[in-house]
């Protein structure tokens, strides 16, 4: 379990977290400098100075207009991060250039593509429009992980550890109880994992957040493309009630969990949370609570993680796991990430 799948789209920010101001973040071990330029675009670049490395996103490099001034001895990158200024000489070196990523804006994430750029290719972005929908009231966050992604991969692939790590929160006896059913779409890359509680008991998150006394229905399915973006379409209903065969469902409440797991290096990740709701727009109150839940049992998987990668780091070579009916999607994915790395 070591590399990164290269070739990649993965997200490195939200987009409200990049101004007008430098901003870093590092992905797949790769230092990346963003800003916002004037006009509103996002740039992406290598975050070390071609001439002694120091990295532009540190004091005292600064950004004077749309150009960054690297803070040790002057050298100047234009947005597309070509130098632009030399300090003692008026000749620019042809090689003084930062790498630039291909970068996209997208569904309230910003995307960089790390490895070959001639293989950028946007329309292989998957989507999560709920984000930004003006038909949803949408939560989000990110917790840094102090563990490898493959250990967040396995651990949102298989929600029967809800029952147990989640208890009190989104845990309830019937999620680990209840079988799942496990797909893979080789063509399209993506694992399809769901669990469908037909009478289930309803934990504070949903009964808090929806009002729905008693039991519920309750369906979990899981959308995973590999190695980014992780969706959990979550539906609560009364026990009984179905979709209609249009399509609508109107009385039940739909959650769009969304998940970006991004290698930072090879034992830390982002890890970027949002949920999605389709009810109780705009209500504060619910929002508040559901951000509080959330990021609780966020942080319940970070400290297991966290955990995990100590063990995993401290352990003799050659440990054998085992796996159960409830690793089928994990397995699925490990072995989508193991060909994308086998193709880097
Ligand atoms: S290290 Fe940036 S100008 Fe010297
Ligand atoms: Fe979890």
């Amino acid at each position: 379990m070591t590399g990164f799948p290269r070739d990649q789209w993965y997200v490195a920010a939200y987009g409200s977290e990049i101004g007008h101001d430098l901003f870093t973040r590092t992905v797949c071990g790769e230092p990346i400098l963003f800003w916002r330029t004037r006009a509103g675009a996002v740039t992406a670049m290598a975050d070390r100075c071609v001439h002694r490395r120091f990295p532009l996103s540190q004091p005292p490099s600064r950004l004077v207009d749309d150009q960054v001034v690297c803070g040790y001895h002057g050298f100047t990158y234009d947005a597309g991060g070509q130098c632009v200024a030399v300090p003692g000489q008026t000749r620019i070196p042809r090689t003084a250039r930062l790498s630039a990523y291909p970068v996209v804006e997208q569904d309230s994430f910003v995307w960089v593509f790390i490895g070959d750029r001639e293989n950028a290719d946007a329309s292989r972005i998957p989507r999560a429009p709920w984000l930004v929908s003006p038909d949803y009231t949408t939560l989000n966050g990110m917790e840094p992980l102090r563990a490898r992604y493959e250990l967040l991969v396995d651990n949102l692939l298989d929600l029967s550890h809800e029952t147990y790590l989640h208890s009190g929160y989104i845990g309830t006896p019937e999620v680990a109880a209840t079988p799942i059913t496990t797909e893979v779409d080789e063509d399209a890359g993506i694992v399809y994992v769901s669990r469908h509680m037909d009478d289930a008991e309803c934990p504070p998150f949903y009964a808090k957040s929806t009002g729905l006394q008693g039991r519920i229905a309750r369906w979990q399915d899981i959308e995973y493309t590999p190695p980014c973006l992780y969706k959990l379409h979550a539906r609560i209903a009364p026990v009984g009630s179905v979709p209609n065969p249009d399509g609508s469902d109107p009385d039940a409440f739909h959650v769009e969990v969304v998940y970006a797991i991004v290698p930072e290096t090879e034992h830390s990740t982002h890890n970027f949370w949002c949920v999605a709701r389709d009810f109780a727009l705009g209500d504060e109150e619910v929002s508040a609570f559901l951000a509080e839940s959330n990021r609780t049992v966020v942080l319940q998987d970070v400290a297991a993680l966290n955990v995990l990668e100590q063990v995993i780091a401290a352990e003799p070579e050659g440990y054998q796991e085992l796996s159960v009916n409830i690793d089928t999607g994990g397995l699925a994915a490990r072995r989508m990430l193991q060909r994308m790395r086998e193709k880097s």
